[in-house]
């Protein structure tokens, strides 16, 4: 029978057998996907896996050590994290366009993860976390005039790269990559995780990402988090966070007049992300992420709600 127990041993058991011997790369990002694809490898094959995973410098508060923690010691998973923050932050200097940024970021991780795989060795197959919808999703908006924002969740290395590749949860969906997650002793806090996009906080700054302007949306995402979990709607909704709006409005504290940057608030409800509704978050809890964000955060003086569906707005600013 089907179930995502059978799912994950059956997998693990076929990996044991076929990948025995053999030496496999994974890109793990800290999303369910490719936590779920590293555990199943790990279980099967143990230290012929070879997991990297790319500090961008582009991701949420905590993040890198979380993801660290976890995999290094508490699976015992082979793990190199390339720091890379600065050579990202390098390369999107200037940059503006949402398109344009994403592609840096993509090649760029690219690069780094190439360079750090350079140095396992001689690797038989590529491990990715591709779920069933993506599979669709690659397919059907394929052709530049269809692609919405491109994805490089699927394909993408170049040519020279290309290894076997190792897609064991083609077939699932979300929630069924969860469960199996949680059969193999992931942690809540990684297999509840909300979607983060690849280009991480670099899409969630409003024109160009510079170093001072991650810190602060980094630091305002985290009061959000922080307070969409305290209410217990985390889990509720599916994605909650912050953007940085690098437009200056004028505001006032104690006697000073201030003239500082927005944060936009967007939580959505969705089921596949293909369309959203704005979530309609209890005033309670926007009243306390507004304050503390703006009695917290340095160089933010003013919070907004973004109460847009999708469509026609889309879940990201960029
Ligand atoms: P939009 O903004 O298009 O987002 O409504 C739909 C879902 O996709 C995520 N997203 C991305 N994920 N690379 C990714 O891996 C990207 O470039 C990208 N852009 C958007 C977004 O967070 C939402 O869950």
């Amino acid at each position: 029978i089907w179930t995502m127990h059978n799912f994950a041993e059956a997998t693990i058991a076929d990996f044991k057998a076929r990948l025995g011997g053999k030496k496999v790369l994974c890109a793990l990002s800290g999303g369910v996907d490719s936590s779920v694809v590293a555990l199943l490898l790990h279980k099967a094959i143990g230290p012929d896996l070879h997991c990297i995973f790319v500090d961008n410098g582009l991701l949420r508060a905590g993040e890198v050590n979380e993801v660290s923690n976890v995999f290094r010691e508490v699976f015992g998973v082979n793990l190199v994290v390339a720091k890379a923050a600065e050579l990202f932050l390098s390369r999107l200097a200037g940059v503006v366009d949402p398109e344009q940024k994403r592609r840096i970021i993509g090649h760029t991780f690219i690069e780094v993860f190439e360079a750090e795989a350079k140095k396992i060795g001689k690797v038989d197959y590529l491990a990715q976390g591709t779920l069933y919808p993506d599979v669709i999703e690659s397919v059907s908006f394929r052709g530049p005039s269809a692609v919405i924002k491109s994805h490089h969740n699927v394909g993408g290395l170049p040519e020279h790269m290309k290894m076997e590749l190792v897609e064991p949860l083609r077939e699932l969906f979300k929630d069924e990559c969860r469960e199996v997650g949680r059969e193999l002793g992931l942690p809540e806090t990684i297999v509840g995780r909300q979607p983060f996009p690849g280009p991480g906080l670099a899409i969630r700054i409003m024109g160009e990402v510079s170093g001072p302007k991650l810190a602060t949306l980094r630091q305002a995402d985290g009061i959000v988090l922080e307070e969409m979990r305290a209410a217990g709607l985390y889990d509720k909704v599916w994605q909650s966070f912050a953007v940085l709006v690098p437009v200056k409005t004028v505001g006032v504290m104690g006697d000073e007049r201030t003239y500082e940057d927005v944060i936009a608030l967007r939580v959505v409800d969705s089921v596949d992300a293909m369309t959203a509704d704005w979530t309609r978050v209890p005033y309670q809890v926007l009243a306390t992420i507004s304050s503390r964000i703006i009695n917290e955060v340095a160089g933010v003086n003013r919070v907004v709600l973004d109460i847009s569906s999708k469509p026609p707005a889309t879940i990201e600013w960029e």
